[in-house]
């Protein structure tokens, strides 16, 4: 692997052979009280000392190393904690504490102690998820296209090896098996959808894009088709088409099918903006910060994620990714402001913002999608600026006007531990985006409310009735690593993949 160092993960009996052990100290709180613990009975009361003076304090990311101590065999002891509410996300995060410890320990080998962790045997599942995702997804670092690792802080280069043996006696138990294989997939497809998104713009154009998608899907079943700018023009996507003129990189349309049951059963379709580099077109953005434009294919790099993910843990539905991929650059043949263009289903729409061209790709991608008769239709979208000044990089909007759609998509966000904040979309967004001199505009009529009227614009591609939510990333696609120490602090985070494959789950 390229991003990050070596790093293998078993399950099994303490060994001695390790050179660390990794212990977690955490909070009991009753009442007033908060009293400290190490989850391991003997350190326990050879660390007492430390306990007393509060050197151990069970606080959430606190990392004590204790060096030759030569404990039972090992020599280094790692204290790491964990907080007083702990859950599977806790520890996801905590992994991340655990990763960095390692690497500054210079330990090649750690024993971590996994059945330490409080909770009942359903929670341990979890937990041991969480932990593996966490060390997984900590362990991801761009820096492929610099000549030689600077390190950084880490003193284990990246061309050495990271072994983590997770000491439980539940080892063979089938659930945790099944936790430890769900938690490679999953990790291991954020991390690779990551690396798409930190790709610089001249190496992440459309038709790298497509060919990523086209190599990553090789060998798990599923079946990509690449349309090209002549198929885009036939099929009528005069949406991706007018965003695409002003650029020399042709746009592409990826379609990736994945079939898990029977043909009779509708599809569930994520459909991603795969806009590889947005300059805002003739709206031109201003250059400040413009290069973070290269994450404007967040979505599609993580509906692509999510279908190799879905493929790989073979679940039993029928799914399908759609991609819609272009630059947004403002050559001389680029769209500009009051141009008209129609979008598949037939609509036109006046471009009076080329800055707001994600909808304008997606309504081509939402109205094809909804000729495939899907059950579901989600899409991802780094679509609105108007998101961060909403919430932030702590959660992930989402637009639905299905109250059980919106019930299941908090479901399978508490069970991935991802942020999601349901959003207002009402039938006065729908009024702003209406046209002067096409049905529609892109840009919205009133002041404010920018995402939801995006969302607004969407829905007019979305066949009634065709239960559908538009999740926007802009505020988390990238840059959350100070709140997620699971995440890159600048790069791409891929988020919503783990939730997206908890909700086609419930739709398997
Ligand atoms: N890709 C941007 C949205 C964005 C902005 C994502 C900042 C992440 C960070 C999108 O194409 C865009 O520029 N939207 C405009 C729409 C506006 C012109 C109506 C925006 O949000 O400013
Ligand atoms: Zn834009
Ligand atoms: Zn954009």
């Amino acid at each position: 692997m390229t991003n990050g160092v070596h790093m293998q993960i078993s399950l099994g009996k303490l060994s001695q052979k390790e050179t660390a052990l990794v212990v977690f100290s955490i909070q009991n709180k009753t009442g007033k009280e908060t009293a400290t613990k190490v989850t391991h009975s003997e350190l326990s009361k050879h660390l007492k000392a430390a306990i007393d003076d509060k050197s151990i304090t069970g606080k959430s990311g606190e990392a004590i190393s204790y060096r030759e101590l030569n404990f039972s065999g090992h020599r280094h002891v790692l204290v790491v904690g964990l907080g007083s509410k702990i859950d599977h996300e806790s520890v996801r995060q905590v992994a991340a504490t655990i990763q960095s410890a390692a690497k500054a320990l210079n330990a090649k080998s750690l024993a971590i102690d996994v059945d330490g962790i409080p909770g009942s045997k359903k929670d341990a599942v979890h937990n041991l998820q969480g932990l593996i995702e966490g060390l997984i997804l900590s362990n991801y670092n761009f820096d492929e296209l610099k000549t030689k690792s600077d390190g950084g802080n880490d003193r284990v280069k990246a061309d050495s090896d990271l072994h983590f043996n997770l000491v439980t006696k539940f080892s063979a138990d089938p659930a945790f098996k099944k936790a430890n294989h769900e938690a490679h997939v999953l990790a291991e497809t954020v991390n690779f959808s990551r690396r798409l998104g930190d790709l610089p713009g001249n190496l992440m154009t459309p038709t790298i894009l497509a060919d990523s998608a086209v190599n990553a899907a090789k060998g798990t079943g599923i079946k990509v088709t690449i349309w090209d700018k002549a198929r885009i023009k036939k099929e009528k996507m005069g949406g991706l088409l007018g965003v695409s003129m002003g650029s020399a990189q042709e746009p592409r349309f990826i379609i990736m099918e994945y079939k898990g049951a029977a043909a009779s059963k509708a599809p569930v379709i994520f459909v991603g903006k795969g806009l590889t580099f947005d300059c805002g077109g003739i709206s031109i953005k201003p250059s400040g910060g413009m290069e973070e434009m290269k994450y404007d294919m967040c979505g599609g790099a993580n509906v692509i994620g999510t279908l190799l993910a879905i493929a790989k843990l073979k679940l039993k539905l029928n799914v399908i990714g759609l991609v819609p991929s272009t630059e947004n650059l403002t050559g001389s043949a680029a769209t500009k402001p009051g141009d008209v263009h129609v979008a598949r289903n037939g609509k036109s729409f006046e471009v009076n913002n080329t800055d707001a061209e994600g909808r304008l790709i997606l309504a081509d991608a939402l109205s094809y999608a909804s000729e495939l008769n899907p059950q579901l239709i989600v899409d991802a979208a780094t679509l609105t600026g108007a998101m961060i000044v909403a919430l932030g990089n702590t959660h992930t909007g989402f637009f639905t006007r299905n109250d059980a759609l919106s019930k299941k998509i908090e479901a399978g966000a508490t069970v991935s531990g991802e942020w999601v904040w349901r959003m207002p979309l009402v039938d006065h967004h729908v009024k702003d985006m209406k046209g002067t001199f096409a049905d529609l505009s892109n840009v919205s009529s009133s002041k404010g409310a920018g995402s939801a009227t995006a969302a607004a614009f969407l829905e007019q591609f979305v066949v009634e009735g065709t239960p559908w939510a538009h999740f926007d990333i802009a505020g988390t696609a990238w840059a959350v690593g100070g709140r997620l120490p699971y995440c890159p602090k600048k790069g791409a985070s891929g988020c919503m993949i783990r939730t997206f494959v908890e909700i086609a789950k419930l739709y398997a």
